[in-house]
């Protein structure tokens, strides 16, 4: 048997408290139904002793003597009649005290009426015990005579008190039988839950993360088990993520690395007939080695995203700046494909709250990827100032992308057409890049796009405001 589990050490304290609970209530009971009865007797003894002393003046009349006899054999009181001596001179029914015996017992004085002490006799022949009072009788003249004694059994209190008793134990044992019926029935349901989730839990550290705690009640130990298994959704979806990550990232890297070690060893061997082509395969490994460092550094970039330490230098933006920075920098590849990006601008736009630097790095990344996908035809950068929003929008005549490729575009590793990646020379980590930095910047990103056509992708920045700074 297991002490440490619920039903035990919940069965076993409330248990503990019926039973402190029970054990003194007994007691007490006990007590004062016992005291009630002992001073209701008592009071009976005293009244009627003292009644009788009264109604008595002299001891020497038999049948006087006789008369108080057979007035006690009719009540359940018994009296002794002694004379001044202490000799018994009449006995209603107490075998031990025949006439001629001397007493000892003494009967009270008058000023013991109050705070009368209990007194006890218990007959050897009846082998029974009585409660009594003495009194003493005086004659016409006040002259002491004798004394008179009243008896009352105490068998029919001591079998009433039994009774109560019985009937405490009884509702004691009941009440703790109920009691444990209830606390086993009560611990079942909160142990067997638990025990459930013990099980998947185990199960989860094992690795089996499509097991589920099967919940039925909508209390803590129910939300607990929900916990659970969003826990076990959220770890088995991060488990298939890593697969697929890493699937990503070996695949991505055996390409570039697959062109760098074949054309090493084609120089290596010497398997080359010009110079011209000799530069040709050395630059190939160069553009390789680049792709390279470039995909572990968007992964690191990402990782950090993602991860939650990256951080922000935000300031007011003047996004007019940022736009003609960026131009400058993506001019010489739109040159080497014969593109023209031009710049929509407007003389003055609010400033945003946010990192110059990275909403630089946005947008690079966005005329990058329109200079990339786009054959012939223009870009246009355009600035636009909506309500409590500044929009920045790419626009360009390119591929385009089909509609339903959409929604996946910002995925880590998604490209349309895989098989046309290498001819763009893209690792798809870009979009998913910017998705993070917009978003860290309070921003949105937006794409609207045709095949064929082109593509236009908007970005939005709150504007900034004194006050909410
Ligand atoms: N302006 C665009 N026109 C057409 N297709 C685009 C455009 N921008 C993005 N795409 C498509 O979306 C995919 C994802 O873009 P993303 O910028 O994330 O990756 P990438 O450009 O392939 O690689 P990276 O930017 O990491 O070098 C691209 O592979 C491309 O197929
Ligand atoms: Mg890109």
């Amino acid at each position: 048997m297991n002490w440490n589990r619920i039903v035990v050490k919940l069965g076993g304290s409330i248990l503990l408290i019926v039973l402190i609970i029970l054990l003194p209530l007994g007691f007490v009971t006990q007590q004062i139904f016992s005291g009630f009865y002992y001073s209701k007797v008592q009071d009976q003894l005293m009244d009627l002793s003292k009644r009788y002393a009264e109604s008595i003046s002299s001891v020497d009349n038999t049948q006087i003597l006789q008369m108080f006899e057979t007035l006690a054999t009719m009540t359940d009181k018994e009296i002794v009649i002694v004379d001044s001596k202490g000799k018994v001179l009449a006995n209603s029914g107490l075998p031990s005290f025949e006439n001629g015996r001397k007493v000892t017992m003494k009967p009270l004085l008058l000023k013991e009426e109050e705070n009368v002490p209990r007194y006890e006799y218990e007959d050897p022949l009846l082998d029974e015990s009585f409660l009594y009072i003495g009194r003493p009788i005086f004659d016409e003249e006040d002259q002491f005579i004798g004394s008179i004694y009243v008896f009352s059994s105490i068998g029919p209190i001591t079998q009433s008190l039994e009774v109560i008793k019985n009937l405490l134990i009884l509702a004691g044992v009941g009440s703790i039988l109920l009691a444990s019926g209830l606390i086993y029935f009560v611990s079942k349901r909160l142990s067997r839950p638990l025990l459930d989730m013990v099980s998947v839990t185990r199960g989860m550290a094992k690795g089996e993360l499509h097991s589920r705690v099967g919940i039925t009640t909508g209390d803590e130990i129910g939300a607990l088990g929900r916990s659970i298994n969003d826990l076990a959704i959220e770890l088995e979806s991060y488990r298939t993520n890593r697969k697929e990550f890493f699937a990503s990232v070996s695949h991505e890297l055996r390409t570039p690395l697959a062109y760098v070690d074949g054309y090493a060893r084609v120089l290596k061997e010497g398997i080359y007939e010009t110079e011209e082509e000799k530069e040709r395969y050395l630059s190939i490994i160069e553009q390789e080695a680049a792709r390279m460092t470039k995909l572990v550094n968007d992964l690191f970039e990402l990782s950090k995203m993602e991860e939650g330490h990256f951080h922000l230098l935000l300031e007011e933006v003047d996004l007019i700046e940022v736009v003609e920075s960026t131009l400058e920098k993506t001019q010489l590849k739109a040159k080497e494909k014969g593109l023209r990006v031009s710049f929509d601008s407007v003389i003055s736009i609010p400033t945003i709250y946010a990192d110059g630097l990275r909403i630089e790095q946005v947008l690079i990344n966005l005329v990058e990827n329109a200079i990339r996908y786009t054959e012939e035809g223009s870009i246009v950068i355009r600035l636009l100032s909506e309500d409590s929003y500044v929009a920045i929008e790419i626009e360009d005549t390119g591929i385009g992308i089909p509609e339903s490729e959409i929604p996946f575009l910002f995925d880590r590793f998604y490209r349309v057409e895989k098989s046309r990646s290498r001819k763009y020379g893209g690792t798809g980590l870009g979009l998913s890049i910017v998705k993070h930095l917009v978003s860290l910047q309070n921003g949105s990103i937006d794409v609207q796009s045709k095949v064929g056509k082109g593509t236009k992708v908007t970005l939005r920045f709150p504007i900034y405001m004194e006050e909410s700074s």
